[in-house]
């Protein structure tokens, strides 16, 4: 018989919604279990006991880096970290043969790329699974985060509210491949120039029309439960100047979260930019629920890893 393939945690719209479930509860009741633990003492699963995890940076990170390495830590596992640039790939050796020599030494592979289509051709040439820690197309890890913060605070997000304001990029990409998935409406106002993927709204439209697209920010944020945004300028974006300029009546400030449920909350992946995307009242006020969001990368991820695992 052969072997199950990898599961691959690549995009959201490739999964089950009933996986995401499986990974968003798991990730709950392994945070609660290991309340006032030492961060590096291992849950008693050991889920990832004996395993490696490969991690490769062909971009900047600090939430991504440290919060894979302390998952595989609490997981019973341990990791091995290469940015881009000094591993052959960083050369030209291709991405294909990187996927199959790696296959062959550790147990799952977790790449942060510039490119969607090499994460995409990693995975279909390694025999591990394969997980997209962000791509100028998606960031699917934080979406499980972020999600996991709003369901931590105000319950299940089926039937919710969810508000992007700004550019309508990678993170926003994730959110909307995640609300026909889990249930939720998935409002999003951007200048029609920094408009979110076609493919992707076409693709969120075909399984249920849970998203709505506008240019005006308060038509987005109206009642909703929960408001997101991000930088103007990513990571690979050359267009700086022109992008400060179209979003700038895109910033999150406090008029606007009062157009929103009296009960909202505001996310953000990080880093911030405040006084740009988002004012220092909002980012730092009370409905703020940031360092969670970024606490829970962890514990996000540690399902996500129990899942490509197998563990769940
Ligand atoms: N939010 C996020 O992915 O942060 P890093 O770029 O620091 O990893
Ligand atoms: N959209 C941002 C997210 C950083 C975590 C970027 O791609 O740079």
């Amino acid at each position: 018989m052969s072997p199950a393939p990898p599961r691959h945690f690549l995009d959201l719209w490739r999964l089950d919604g009933s996986d995401l479930r499986v990974i968003l509860d798991d990730a709950k009741a392994r945070k609660a279990a290991r309340a006032g633990w030492p961060q590096g003492r291992p849950d008693p699963d050991r889920p990832a006991d004996g395993r490696t995890l490969a991690m490769i940076f062909e971009k900047h990170s600090t939430r991504t880096r440290f919060s894979f390495d302390a998952a595989m830590r609490q997981l019973g596992g341990s990791v091995i970290i290469s940015n881009a640039g000094d591993m052959q790939i960083g050369r030209g050796e291709p991405i294909e043969d990187t996927a199959r020599v790696l296959s062959r030494m550790v147990d799952a592979v977790m790449i942060r790329s510039n490119h969607h289509q090499d994460v995409e051709r990693l995975a279909h040439f390694a025999s591990v699974p394969v997980i997209n820690g962000l791509s100028d197309g998606s960031h699917p890890c934080q979406i499980m985060a972020d999600l996991l913060t709003f369901e931590e605070h105000r319950g299940d997000v089926r039937g919710r509210t969810f508000a992007w304001v700004g550019d309508g990029n990678n993170v926003c990409a994730s959110f909307i491949h995640a609300a026909p998935k889990l249930g939720f409406k998935l409002n999003i106002a951007t200048p029609a120039i920094f408009h979110p993927d076609l493919v992707d709204l076409a693709r969120a439209a075909e399984q249920q029309g849970l998203v709505h697209t506008t240019d005006d920010p308060r038509e987005a944020v109206r009642g909703a439960d929960c408001i997101i945004t991000d930088t103007w300028v990513s990571m690979g974006d050359t267009d700086g100047e022109a992008r400060m300029d179209a979003l700038e009546p895109y910033q999150v400030d406090e008029a606007l979260m009062g157009e929103a449920h009296k009960d909202a909350v505001f996310l953000h992946c990080l880093p911030a930019h405040r006084g740009e995307e988002v004012t220092d009242a909002v980012i730092d006020g009370p409905q703020s629920l940031i360092w969670d969001e970024a606490e829970n990368r962890l514990h996000a991820q540690k399902s996500i890893l129990a899942w490509c695992f197998r563990a769940i």
